[in-house]
């Protein structure tokens, strides 16, 4: 076993060794994706924004009409045996609509909803440092982009194009106006002003991207929620990628021009120390 592989994981109210934790070929997040997920850092043992990330999960399973009642002392219950206070990780918690008798598009009539969850090591992202290298890609996902849900076959081709073209990420658009990153939300500095996309069902409503949200006011950073246009896109003096595992990445080229001086720009400095600041607090 590597050392970024978890060990016990749970499956439906049980804690089992990795290699034990098994699910029906009937389940219905096999058969069809019809489940959603959340992925929360922990560190040092302390579960990151917990309460966005209930919040959203409650919010996700509403929206696909799945019925699972845990508070929150109920999910710190469950995922709580699976930290480890010494090291900064995450949790993945995945949650499908289970199995069903037959395969049968429409919902089972008594769902019993299969809950799973494990938790790997957080690996700092090589690129936060350096800054990485995007590419802007049409959003092909579908139109529940809001729901986080384990439909991810579209970001999954997006992703696995920008890598094979050299990039980190892909940054996706929609009708001219770009919405997010295949498994990020995006930041752009234009004009001297920190835009993010508006939270629509268009985008992840991303925690990462309500932290930074929240600490540029506080620091009197000028922030604006606001529609990008792909030309707007291309002017930015700098250009982030955000999420829980890789935190706030800085682009430092798009496609294949430079994104202002080709470095890790000096808003995303001031945000960055802020981001570890409070992670660490
Ligand atoms: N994904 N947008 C999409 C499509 C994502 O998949 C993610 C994160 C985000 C950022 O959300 P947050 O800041 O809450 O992590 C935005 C996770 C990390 C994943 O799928 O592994």
């Amino acid at each position: 076993m590597t050392e970024n592989m978890p060990g016990k994981v749970y499956l439906n109210g049980e804690y089992l060794p990795l290699s034990e934790a098994k699910i029906s070929v009937l389940d219905r997040g096999f058969l069809f994706g019809d489940g959603v997920y959340e992925v929360i850092p922990s560190y040092s043992g302390q579960l990151f924004r917990l309460h966005d990330h209930l919040k959203r999960l409650k919010e996700s399973l509403g929206r696909i009409r799945l019925n699972l009642t845990y508070d929150s002392e109920k999910w710190l219950e469950i995922l709580t045996p699976l930290l480890d206070n010494n090291k900064d990780q995450y949790i993945y918690l995945q949650i499908t609509r289970g199995v069903a008798p037959k395969r049968d598009h429409a919902f089972p009539k008594d769902p019993k909803p299969t809950v799973f969850s494990m938790c790997s090591d957080l690996q700092p992202f090589a690129g936060v440092e350096t800054g990485v290298k995007a590419l802007t890609m049409e959003d092909s996902r579908w139109e529940l982009c809001n729901v986080k849900a384990t439909t991810l076959l579209a970001n999954i081709l997006l992703r696995q194009a920008a890598i094979e073209q050299g990039a980190a990420e892909a940054i996706l658009h929609k009708n001219g106006y770009i919405t997010e990153g295949a498994a990020s939300n995006l930041f752009a500095v234009i004009n001297d002003v920190l835009v993010t996309p508006k939270n629509t069902s268009e985008i992840l409503p991303g925690i990462t991207r309500k932290v930074i949200l929240e600490l540029a006011e506080k620091s009197n950073i000028q922030t604006q929620e606001e529609t990008i246009s792909i030309q707007a896109l291309k002017t930015a003096s700098e250009i982030w990628i955000t999420s829980s595992t890789r935190e706030i990445v800085p682009v430092i080229r798009l496609d294949s021009e430079a994104v202002g001086d080709g470095k890790p720009g000096i808003v995303w400095h001031k945000m960055n120390h802020l981001f570890q600041q409070y992670k660490r607090a």
